[in-house]
């Protein structure tokens, strides 16, 4: 049997908070084809939403790139936490809150991020029609993140299946478009997002060991401490620095009039 994966039960205090931005550091290159991705859609738009904004490393990434104004909206205190230590930016703003009940005024919102949240979130359609009531028609739904069904080009998954199979219990592509199309949102595009999460398989032992991922905390010990184990195996014996790189979505939904 795969682990389980509950929506709304990982943990996002302690541990994870502490060791979220080591574990799931962004490259230059990641940084670099992910301001691409969303530069159509974030640029000079006005106001913006970053839901589940954890540490606010893309809060203050939007703002820098993009000239917005970001509210990241993120229940866990100790995600808030280390966001706040993480940097200021004088159009970066955080509050306490969840996808389901959004702290925001009505239509007072030109896109929503939702950066490897959504499959997070327990009421689901909750939170479309949150999205619904506080973008602006014509607004965006920006989803980053992976779908069920569309894993294959994801290097973890290859040196720890397990995780592969919580992964696999996301909410699907399809899924996604057919939930936000029942609150009025219409599809846009989906982008194949390449990134080079990291420079070696040393790099991504580094981080695998903190297991600062969901897929990676629902495995049992056991088998994370096998899989690690042989990661790090193949990590020692890298006589050239193999470049890890991964393939995700970037899923566009458009509000369209009442
Ligand atoms: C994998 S982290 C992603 C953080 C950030 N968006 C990023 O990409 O760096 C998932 C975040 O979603 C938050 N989260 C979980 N359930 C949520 C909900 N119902 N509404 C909003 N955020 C939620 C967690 O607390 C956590 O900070």
């Amino acid at each position: 049997m795969p682990p389980t994966f509950v929506p709304g039960a990982v943990d996002y205090e302690g541990a994870m908070a502490r060791d979220f931005n080591a574990g799931r550091a962004l490259s230059a290159n990641s940084l670099a084809v992910w301001r691409a991705a969303f530069e159509p859609y974030l640029t000079r738009a006005g106001r913006v939403v970053d839901v589940g904004s954890g540490t606010g490393r893309f809060a203050l990434l939007l703002a820098e790139w993009f000239e917005v104004i970001v509210i990241g909206v993120e229940p866990a205190r100790g995600m808030r936490d280390v966001a706040a230590t993480l940097g200021k930016h004088c159009n970066v703003f955080y509050v306490g809150g969840r996808a389901e009940q959004l702290p925001l005024g009505r239509e007072s919102l030109a896109a929503a991020l939702l950066s490897n949240v959504y499959h997070h979130i327990a009421d689901r359609a909750a939170s479309a029609r949150e999205l619904k009531r506080v973008l602006q028609v014509g607004g965006r739904v920006l989803i980053r993140g992976a779908f069920a069904g569309r894993l294959g080009e994801i290097t973890l998954f290859d040196h720890f299946p397990e995780a592969k199979a919580v992964c696999e219990q996301f909410p699907t592509l399809e899924d996604t478009v057919a939930r936000f199309a029942e609150f009025g949102f219409e599809f846009e595009a989906v982008k194949r997002v390449v990134q080079q999460t990291c420079a070696s398989l040393k790099e991504l032992a580094d981080r695998t060991r903190l297991r600062a991922d969901t897929t990676l905390v629902l495995m049992t010990n056991e088998s994370f401490a096998v899989r690690q184990a042989a990661l790090e195996r193949a990590a020692a014996s890298e006589t050239q620095p193999t470049p890890v790189i991964d393939t995700l979505d970037l899923l566009v939904l458009r509000r369209v009039a009442a």
